[in-house]
């Protein structure tokens, strides 16, 4: 069975480290991701968005991650990655996904408050756990583009109404990272975080948009209560880079096995590095 998201991100919250979220975009992502965590011996999570669903289908979803699953001693789960309404939620969890982020970050605060606890009712009453989301996290990941000029970090004493009055299991402020590649070097707010974590002791906190962050804020921010990482830029630009290596190379390749090979090897390998990284290698 997958494992349980919360167990999972409690235990890292109480021993410092971080479980990274890889969000599955195709098969070669699904093996590569898997692989990297048996070799690492480290807890995983797949994440999916709504556009990675609509590209896979739902069904070769939650297959590709169940044989993955099956397939390894580590704890893996299969989480639905910024979730946009109750309709969809629905559907992730009747098709076997374990655990769910409701992102209502775009509405007022009462709002978001209301759909999120509408969420978790619905979820805890089936035994699957809810990441929500506060503040906006700016750039663009699918079909999901907040401009800069938009995204606002969030609220403390907001984070502390949310998480109280909707009873989600994790919590995902938005601290000033991004979604995509950044344009400069990212200024993550520390002191935010810090607030965050102080009103809110033993809430796990979920740090969206680490591709691109520096090795030393990543660390800083575990050490805040950051006990989930998610990545998925910096798998797509390996990936990307070594097929466009490949074919760049010899134009006479046309097998796609020929590039998809190592695309794969190289999403593995950052997979493995964030592990290390995130100081949950060897926690599975
Ligand atoms: O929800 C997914 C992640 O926040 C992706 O972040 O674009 O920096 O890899 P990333
Ligand atoms: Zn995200």
């Amino acid at each position: 069975a997958f494992a349980s998201f919360k167990e999972v991100l409690l235990d890292g919250y109480k021993n410092g480290y971080a479980v990274g979220q890889f969000n599955m975009n195709n098969l070669e992502f699904t093996q590569a991701i898997i692989e990297a965590a048996n070799e690492e011996k480290s807890p995983v999570i797949f994440g999916v968005s709504e556009g990675a669903i609509k590209y896979m289908g739902l069904d070769y979803t939650v297959a590709m991650a169940r044989v993955a699953m099956e397939s390894s001693k580590v704890p893996v789960i299969l989480h639905l990655d910024h979730g946009p309404n109750r309709d969809l939620v629905m559907k992730c969890i009747k098709a076997g996904f374990s655990s769910i982020m409701i992102d209502a970050s775009h509405y007022p605060l009462e709002e978001n408050i209301r759909l999120s606890r509408e969420i978790v009712d619905l979820c805890h009453s089936v035994g699957i756990e809810v990441e929500g989301e506060l503040g906006r996290i700016g750039g663009t990941e699918d079909d999901l583009t907040v401009d800069e000029r938009d995204a606002t970090l969030a609220v403390p004493a907001e984070a502390l109404r949310l998480v109280q009055e909707s009873g989600i299991d994790a919590l995902a402020p938005a601290i000033g990272s991004a979604h995509g590649p950044y344009k400069g070097t990212p200024e993550l707010a520390f002191d935010r975080l810090k607030e965050i974590r102080d009103l809110l002791p033993g809430t796990p906190l979920v740090l969206h948009g680490g591709s691109g962050i520096p090795d030393a804020d990543i660390r800083q921010a575990i050490s805040l209560g950051v006990s989930k990482i998610n990545v998925n830029t910096e798998n797509q630009l390996a990936m990307t880079h070594v097929i466009r290596e490949v074919l760049g190379k010899d134009a006479n390749v046309y097998d796609p096995r020929k590039y998809m090979k190592p695309a794969r090897d190289a999403i593995k390998e950052v997979v493995k590095e964030k592990m290390r990284l995130f100081g949950s290698s060897g926690r599975a």
